[in-house]
Order: C-alpha cells, then structure tokens, then sequence
C-alpha cells in the first residue's frame, strides 16, 4: 500500500479544497442559471443554501475524512465502525466517477474553445457561432477525443501524489484563475451600457422566485462545493490535525461564491453591452459568448481576440482543479481498498472515465445513445447532480448528525476544544440534525414526485 502524504501547508489545503469546488460550475454553470432564474434574487437563495445546507455540510464530510485519514469507502465505515457505511463512501466513488466522465466532455470543448481563439477562428455573426458548436460537439471523434485527453491530463497531476502533484497545481491554476478573472472582469465592465449587466446581477427581481428555483439554487450549491461526492471527505482525509474544520470550510465557500459572481460580472456586463439577453442556459459560454467578446471590443479586436483567450484558459484552469479532485477519490479508493500502487490505481480511473465520456460525448451527436428519454450526457447531469449528490449529503449528515458519537463529532468540530469555532458547535449540529436532512429529503420526494 502506497503512503498517504499529506497537503504540506495550511494554504495547500484551502487552495486545494476550493480548487475542487471552483470549476465549470462556477464559470459556465452559476452564470446561465443566474441568467434564467431571476438574477440577483436567485443569489440571495443561493447565499442562504450556502450558510444553511452547504456550510454545514461541507464541515459533516471533513469530519468524516479527517477523522479516519482514509479514503471514502473506509472513512465511513469506520467513523461509524459499521460497513454498511462504508457504502456511502462508495457511492461517492461512483458518483464522482460519472461526473469527471461527463464534465470531461465539457472540458475539452473549452480546450477547443482555447484553441480556437488562439487560431482565430471564432469570429463570425452568432449563426457561423452557432454552426460551429453544433458541427464541433456532435462530431463523433474530436470532442470525445479532446474529452479523454482532459482525463489524461489530469491523471498526469494525479500519479505525482497529493503534495507534489494536488497542492503544487493548484497553488499556480487558482491565482492565475484569480488574476486573470479580474482582468476580464475589468474588460467587461468598462464596456458602455455595461452598468445593465451589473444592475442584473445585483439588483433582485423577487417575481422570479418559485420552488423550482430554490430546487435549482441548492443543487448548484451541492455541485459547486463539491458536496455529496466524498470528494472532501477524501480531501479532509489529507489535512492536518490543527485544520480548523468550520473556518476551512467557511473560506472554501466564500472563494467558490466569489468566483462565481465573478463569473458573472464578467459575462452579464458584456453581453448586455451589446444587447445579448443572458438566458440561454447551458450554450451560453459555447454559443452566445464568442460572439460577444467579438462584437462588444470589436472597436479593438485585438483585446478582443486576447480576452476570448484568456477566457477560456481560465475555464480550462478550473476545471482541472476540479477533475483532480474527481479522480482523487477513485485513485484513493482503489489503491487503499484492493493495495494498488496508486499509479496503477489511477489508470483504473482513468479508463473507466475516459469510457464514460467517449460514450457521453457520442450521444450528444447519435440519438441511439438515449437513457429514458435523454442523451447520455444529459442522464449522467440530472442522475448525479439531482439524485446522486443529494443523496450522499443526506446520508453523511444522518450518519455525522444522528448515529456517530458526538463526542468525537464535537473533538473533530472543536479540535479537542482549541479552535475558536467551538461555540458554533449547537448550531452546528442543528444545521446537520435537522435543516440539512428535511431539506434534502423535500428536494428528493419533489424530484420524484411525491410533493
Ligand atoms: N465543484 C465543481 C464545480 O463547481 O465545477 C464540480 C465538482 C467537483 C463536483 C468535484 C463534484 C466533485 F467531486
């Protein structure tokens, strides 16, 4: 069995964790839902999902982790000294197994994208725009091909270990991520009429809000932290003992929400500079957006061509960032579980995955690839972010909530009584015992129906 390691610094750790959580969902999926649900109203739901359901979540999984030093499959079972706990963890290996398949698929198309506007070769009206996505993404081999490459890059960061590969990686991507946001954001904002886009974003519009949007709100929360995936129940698992679970979990938030509207200060400035309504849901980046880079500083198309490059480098950055700590918890599962050198544990990953999106990225082009009524692609979102993802959360806050010890739940969460959190740990627990599990269970009997 390999040696575990650890994250080697405290800024490793947090920059890490949010590496995980700030991905495709904050840049492509946050801005086209803020687009469709209501702007500012739906981040107000969005920040109140956070402090109550994601918060508390997130510290139930580091609880779990740190506790056990172990992958998920084992940190379950044995915080709860039950192997049928141990299924938790397994679902989470699987769940992020079909993810990293599918999200992979995305990725590459923002490779491609990066590529292309590098080429020069996104310019043109929206209908050349459109073609292209259309002709580029139902093409049976490059994207699925661009898609396992993404995988293979990620697997490379992998098989270097948690401190060397992990942390390393994510120290440069994340700042770089930052600045180059920032620049972007700037671009964008200075743009005339941008102020609409600014005013979309901040100011609510309360008429949108309905149950749905709350249901839509709290997923993204679950999928933008990485909640419900053991992903950081695994991550946790590499942390120190000093680590103070609640102000990690309260920074990885706030970074992953401030990226997010990030996100979203540097899309909606510049599409409504130019008359571009930002709802169109999953295209926006692929579709609307080149077209907006190019019409918006059309008056220096240099800049232009620069900022459309910037942007999708920084989309693929953050999702590296995630897909690394997707395929962490399958490599850890693997070489702790069966006593695989972890290099070969990772190729089992690696394989599995990349069928996944080979296959994900065919359906998007051939009908026959349809799982009840939707394309593959589709399948794998709605199974694991609307089924999947609630479902561990749920089960992780029953376990960490109602059946472990809470003497140990209370040590983890208070570090033996030293961290300053420790008077937080009622509310804590009050979050975890009821608020998160009704929550998520009105999610699910909604999903399926029964309310
Ligand atoms: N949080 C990532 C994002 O917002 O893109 C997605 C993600 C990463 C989901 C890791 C699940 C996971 F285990």
């Amino acid at each position: 069995m390999t040696d575990r390691g650890n994250f080697g610094s405290k800024i490793g750790i947090v920059l890490a964790t949010a590496g995980s959580a700030v991905g495709l969902g904050n840049v492509w999926r946050f801005p086209f839902m803020v687009g469709q649900n209501g702007g500012a109203a739906f981040i107000i739901v969005y920040v109140g999902c956070i402090l109550l359901l994601g918060i508390p979540g997130m510290v139930s999984e580091f609880i779990v982790g740190r506790h056990s030093q172990a992958n998920a499959a084992r940190a379950y079972a044995s915080f709860s000294n039950s192997k049928a706990w141990g299924l938790v963890g397994i679902l989470g290996v699987l769940t992020s197994t079909i993810i990293l398949g599918f999200y992979a698929v995305v990725a590459g198309w923002c490779m491609q994208y990066l590529g292309a506007s590098v080429l020069g070769q996104l310019k043109g009206d929206s209908t050349f725009v459109l073609h292209y996505f259309q002709r580029f993404s139902t093409d049976p081999v490059k994207p699925a091909v661009l898609g396992v490459a993404f995988i293979l890059l990620t697997h490379f960061v992998i098989v270097r270990g948690v401190k060397d590969g992990i942390e390393r990686v994510s120290k440069l991507l994340m700042p770089l991520l930052f600045i180059l946001l920032l620049i972007i954001v700037g671009a964008s904002c200075s743009l005339p009429g941008a102020g609409k886009g600014v005013e979309f974003l901040l100011k609510p519009d309360f008429s949108k809000l309905s149950s749905q949007v709350f249901l839509e709100a709290l997923g993204q929360a679950f999928f933008s932290l990485s909640l419900g995936t053991a992903c950081l129940c695994t991550y946790a698992s590499y942390f120190s003992r000093h680590t103070h679970l609640l102000q990690a979990a309260g920074q990885i938030a706030l970074v992953d929400l401030l990226i997010a509207v990030l996100s979203g200060l540097m899309i909606f400035p510049a599409a409504f500079s130019v008359g571009v309504l930002p709802d169109s849901g999953p295209s926006l980046i692929f579709i609307t957006l080149p077209n907006v880079f190019q019409q918006a500083f059309a008056f220096m198309p240099m800049l232009g061509y620069v900022i459309s490059i910037m942007f999708y480098a920084l989309l693929v950055f953050a999702a590296l960032t995630s897909t690394i700590s997707m395929h962490e918890i399958g490599t850890a599962f693997f070489s702790e579980e069966f006593g695989m050198r972890r290099s070969h544990a990772a190729w089992i990953l690696t394989i599995v995955c990349g069928l996944i999106a080979v296959f994900c990225s065919l359906s998007i082009g051939q009908a026959d690839l349809q799982l009840f009524g939707k394309s593959l692609m589709d399948f794998c979102d709605f199974v694991t972010a609307q089924v999947m993802l609630p479902l561990g959360a749920l089960l992780t806050s029953i376990l960490v909530g109602w059946c472990a010890s809470k003497v140990v739940v209370r040590n983890e969460f208070t570090n033996h009584e030293t961290a300053s959190s420790k008077s937080f740990f009622g509310f804590y627990m009050f979050c975890v015992r009821f608020i998160v599990p009704v929550c998520i269970l009105l999610i699910l009997m909604h999903q399926f129906g029964v309310i």
